[in-house]
């Protein structure tokens, strides 16, 4: 392949291969994505691209799934898929999701205007700024994770998702993510966790995506997560990130309600993406601009 190089990360839990970043044309690298695809039995290949990459994976049969709005430091990521096995692309609950988007956007929501905008109150400090944003009941306080807490939320990730594509029950997993670049916060109720949200930051862009939403069943409906995502996005504007996304269930309406409420847009769906519960399954895109 001379002069093109892509950045590939071959996902074997999600059978997919994403094209992170390339260099050169893209018609340059994508036999060798198909070989490689054939030869590992991924079913799924994304890629990642910017503005001045125009439609190059279209030509050569890709299609457009959705956009990460200001994803490389304020400028649009294109997510463009192809399906190797055709199944794949198939989207299994495609009406039952349509109508989770129509709920969403019926309350005047998803379309990416921002009912909480974010006040000169963020440039004071952190924790301070995040409570006065913040309206939990008086029993609930809402704080960022610390490692003590690593063994309760990667018990309460295994109880919440039977399957999930990162390791989110493994202690390990959780203490090595938060020694980097993943924020976690959390809801507690009288000391017991309840609700749980992470960001994953990438210093590079600019932008976070907001991941690893979970409320127990017994507390879901009072509002946590939505709290959750203001307190992270205000983190994420003490440090400077220039925009938020999601990439969330298409099939929850709780989850895609919740994202809808806080002012993100709705700008694709990734069909087949993720390897979560009974198999694969489609995952919604929300973004919003923070600055
Ligand atoms: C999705 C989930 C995190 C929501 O947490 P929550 O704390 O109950 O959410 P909130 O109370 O903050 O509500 C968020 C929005 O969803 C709505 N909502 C909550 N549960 C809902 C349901 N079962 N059906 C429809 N809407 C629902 C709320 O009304 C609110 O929308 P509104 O602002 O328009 O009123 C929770 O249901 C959960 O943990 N589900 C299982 C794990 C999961 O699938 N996580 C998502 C991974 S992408």
């Amino acid at each position: 392949m001379p002069g093109a190089r892509a950045e590939l990360v071959i996902d074997y839990y999600n059978r997919r291969i994403k094209v992170m970043d390339f260099t050169g044309l893209f018609e340059e690298i994508s036999g060798t994505l198909e070989a490689l695809a054939e030869a590992e039995e991924m079913g799924k290949i994304i890629v990642y691209t910017p503005p001045e990459k125009g439609n190059e994976p279209k030509t050569c049969g890709y299609a457009e799934e959705g956009t990460i709005r200001g994803y490389y430091a304020g400028k649009d990521c294109h997510i463009f898929s192809s399906y190797p096995k055709n199944s794949r692309g198939i989207s299994f609950h495609k009406e039952k999701e349509d109508q989770v988007i129509k709920n969403c956007l019926r309350k005047g929501r998803g379309e990416g205007k921002n009912p909480h905008k974010l006040g000169d109150s963020l440039k004071k400090g952190r924790w301070k700024l995040q409570k006065e944003n913040i309206r939990l009941p008086e029993e609930y306080t809402l704080r960022p994770a610390v490692q003590a807490d690593a063994s309760t939320m990667a018990t309460l990730y295994s109880q919440g998702f039977q399957f999930y594509p990162t390791p989110l029950h493994m202690e390990s997993y959780l203490l090595k993510t938060m020694d980097s670049n993943v924020l976690y916060l959390l809801v507690e109720k009288q000391g017991e966790i309840v609700s749980l949200a992470s960001a994953e930051m990438d210093s590079e862009t600019g932008s976070a995506e907001i991941t690893d939403c979970l409320t127990v069943p017994s507390e879901r409906g009072k509002g946590l997560i939505k709290e959750l995502i203001t307190a992270l996005e205000n983190e994420l504007s003490c440090r400077n990130f220039l925009s938020s996304y999601t990439l969330c269930r298409a099939s929850s309406p709780g989850i895609n309600a919740a994202f809808a409420s806080q002012g993100y847009a709705y700008t694709g769906r990734l069909v087949n993406n993720c390897r979560i519960e009974r198999g694969f399954e489609d995952m919604n895109i929300w973004c919003k601009r923070l600055k």
